[in-house]
């Protein structure tokens, strides 16, 4: 067989690998506490699941407009409104199939094939692989205990040769917010440099102290990312929406009508329910659930010897130090799994420099679930902690 491409050669999404083994094990029979993913327990809120209902018997569901429809796009921009003081024309958003494909539609926008696009280290780890499937360079910047788990501006100041950067807030492996003024500093400093500015904000709406601020209340003309899979409990909808500049909006039309010809039908009836102000009112229940599960794992962490998490301060995650409990998070994360069923995602995933002293769980599951999983993991890392 002829080799395959250079550029499909990226790493495995490696939190989707655990996930797999986790499901494999689960089918023998096996209890499985599932902390390798960001996956909410719960289902798209009622009012989603009732439009849907009802649009099954009275929509052919067929194609959409590339960016989507305008009513879910409406709703959107009102969003932006609601949540943020900010006045967004519904031309300006893209609907997306997830946010996934969102990142592609805007990496193809602005950068060209060996552009460089800046981000921090530890990251989601699809921004560096799909980065590097469309022939972009990552130009990783640590970003871990040493800075606060925020971005090292003067690092940043100093990069040459780079066209765009990407910024994550709350963050994923940490569940980090940047404050305001990292936010303000930043839009600043890529707009000295004539950077693209891409934001992923899909953890918006899932903070535990203050609300993240949009990268737009700094820069207007910066890509916002953003999805229906986490704060509203929508994954396997695969549905999520892209803010982008008026000027883009064309360019970004040509790409997604050729890619992806339009976003899932059915998807964008739940999506607009799930903007109303009686989903809203349900998912803002899901965010105390969290609260009280990331409170409840961070004290079986602590029982169990770790010394150091990043700010757990927004989406659903503890980033925690393993390095007191083993030579290799890649190597204790199979172990975890095997002895006691949880499953969670080694560090390497979102770190290539410094992974193995890391391990990320995931609190978005049922608060049940959590509870049971921190009861059991709590004296098995004090097992393994040399204090
Ligand atoms: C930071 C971050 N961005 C994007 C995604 C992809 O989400 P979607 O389901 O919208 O494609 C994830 C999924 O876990 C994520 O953690």
């Amino acid at each position: 067989m002829p080799a395959l491409s250079s550029r499909s050669q990226v790493a495995a999404f490696m939190a989707m690998d655990v996930l797999r083994e986790a499901n494999a094990l689960e089918a023998k029979g096996r209890r499985v506490f599932h902390l390798e993913t960001g996956q909410p327990g719960t289902p798209a809120p009622r009012a989603a699941l009732e439009a849907v209902r009802a649009a099954l018997d009275r929509d052919p569901l067929g194609y959409t407009e590339a960016l989507g429809r305008v009513p879910l796009k409406e709703a959107i921009a009102r969003h932006y409104g609601d949540a943020y003081g900010l006045n967004i024309d519904p031309a300006r958003v893209v609907v997306t199939t997830g946010s996934s494909s969102g990142f592609i539609l805007s990496f193809l926008a602005v950068f060209d094939a060996g552009q460089k696009l800046v981000m921090g280290l530890p990251g989601y780890p699809a921004y560096r692989n799909t980065a590097s499937a469309l022939n972009l360079e990552p130009l990783l910047v640590p970003a871990g205990p040493q800075t606060g788990f925020r971005l090292p501006l003067d690092t940043l100041a100093a990069i040459e040769g780079a066209h765009g950067m990407l910024i994550a807030s709350p963050g994923n492996p940490t569940g980090t917010i940047l404050p305001p003024e990292d936010l303000a500093a930043i839009a600043n400093l890529s707009d000295k440099k004539g950077w693209h500015l891409i934001s992923d904000e899909i953890y918006h709406g899932l903070s535990y102290e203050q609300p993240a601020k949009t990268i737009l209340s700094y820069a207007p003309d910066a890509i916002v990312v953003n999805s229906f899979s986490k704060f509203y409990s929508m994954t396997g909808w695969r549905i999520g929406w892209l803010i982008v500049p008026q000027t883009m909006v064309r360019t970004i039309e040509r790409l997604a009508q050729n890619l992806f010809i339009s976003p899932p039908a059915i998807s964008q009836v739940a999506a607009t329910a799930a903007l109303s102000a009686q989903a809203q009112s349900e998912l803002n229940g899901h965010v105390e659930v969290y609260r009280r599960n990331r409170d409840v794992l961070a004290a079986a962490l602590k029982h169990g010897g770790v010394a150091r998490t990043a700010p757990a301060t927004g989406a659903f995650y503890i980033y925690a130090d393993v390095s007191l409990h083993c030579r290799d998070s890649a190597e204790l994360a199979p172990l975890l799994l095997a002895e006691t069923g949880i499953a969670a995602t080694p560090g390497w995933d979102f770190d290539p420099q410094n992974g193995g002293s890391w391990l990320r769980l995931s609190y978005a599951g049922a608060a049940t679930e959590v509870a049971a999983a921190a009861e059991i993991l709590a004296p098995w890392l004090a097992r393994r902690s040399p204090r």
